[in-house]
Order: C-alpha cells, then structure tokens, then sequence
C-alpha cells in the first residue's frame, strides 16, 4: 500500500499503571523524540463501563474482568497522535502484547510488568484510531 494511503493519527493510552508509577514524564519525551506530535492530551479515570466499551471487540475473552478491571484502577493519560503511518509506528514504539516477549527499547518492555499490566494502548488500525479519536476528544479539544 501506498504511504499516502495509511493513515496519520493514533490513539495511544498510559494506561493507570503507568500513570501510577509516574512513567508519563519520560514516556511522552520518548513519543516526541520518536517524531509523533501531539494534537490532544488528557487525564480520564474510566469507569467500568466506559472501559468495557473501549474493549467491547474482547467481552468474550478471558482476560476481559481483569482488564476492565486495572483501566478502571486509577487516571489513564489519553493522547492523540499524528504522524506518517501512525498506527504502526505507534504499535512498533510500544512493542508486543506480553512485555516480555516485546523487543528491547519498547515502552512496554522498558516499562510495562505484564501482559495485563503492559502500560499503553495503541490503535490496531486507522479506522479504530479514528473511531477511538472520536471515543475520547471532541472537535474542541484537537490542536
Ligand atoms: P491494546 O489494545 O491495549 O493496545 O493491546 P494489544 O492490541 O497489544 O492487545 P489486545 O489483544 O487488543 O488486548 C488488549 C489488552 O488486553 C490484555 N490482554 N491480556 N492473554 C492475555 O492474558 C491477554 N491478552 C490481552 C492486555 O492488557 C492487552 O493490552
Ligand atoms: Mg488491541
């Protein structure tokens, strides 16, 4: 596919255990330094709800308690992302699923502590980064 075609935003999450452990100094310094702009930001404690529906594609899957569970344990730091081929580059940034099988230099390796604990979310594709854009920020709220 043509570069032209991908799309240019993501949604990345700092998920509350990162929050918590005080990781979002050094992790947006690591997202600028990686050439990502960041067009909108900000704190949410999601309830139970709201982060059952942000994972609503996993409600049958068997970590789908315990995930719901630790969004809802404390502020996620939501963040909107733009640059070239956004969504992959942001998923390459944080590294695989499980931070131990995640390649040295990721977000999740460097910082995560499990797989339920990884630390940070990225848009699997561009119309998810834009469904999820559009979850968390209004109009008002992208710079
Ligand atoms: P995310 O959506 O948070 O960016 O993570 P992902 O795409 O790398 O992984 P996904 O399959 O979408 O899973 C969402 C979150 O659920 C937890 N998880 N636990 N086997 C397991 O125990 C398992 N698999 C997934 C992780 O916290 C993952 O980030
Ligand atoms: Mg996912």
């Amino acid at each position: 596919m043509d570069m032209k075609m991908k799309g240019n935003i993501t949604l990345g999450i700092i998920k509350p255990y990162a929050v918590e452990k005080g990781y979002c100094g050094p992790v947006l310094s690591r997202i600028t330094e990686e050439g990502f702009r960041i067009s909108a930001m900000k704190f949410i404690r999601l309830s139970k709800a709201q982060a059952a529906a942000f994972y609503a594609v996993h409600k049958d899957q068997p970590f789908f308690d315990p995930l719901v569970h630790v969004m809802n344990s404390g502020p996620s730091l939501i963040l909107l992302l733009e640059k070239p081929d956004a969504v992959r580059s942001f998923r390459q940034l944080i590294g695989k699923t499980n931070p131990q099988e995640a390649a040295p230099g990721t977000l999740r390796r460097l910082y995560g502590e499990s797989t339920v604990l990884n630390g940070f979310h990225g848009s699997d594709s561009d119309e998810n980064a834009l469904l999820e854009s559009h979850f968390f920020f209004s109009l008002l709220e992208r710079f």
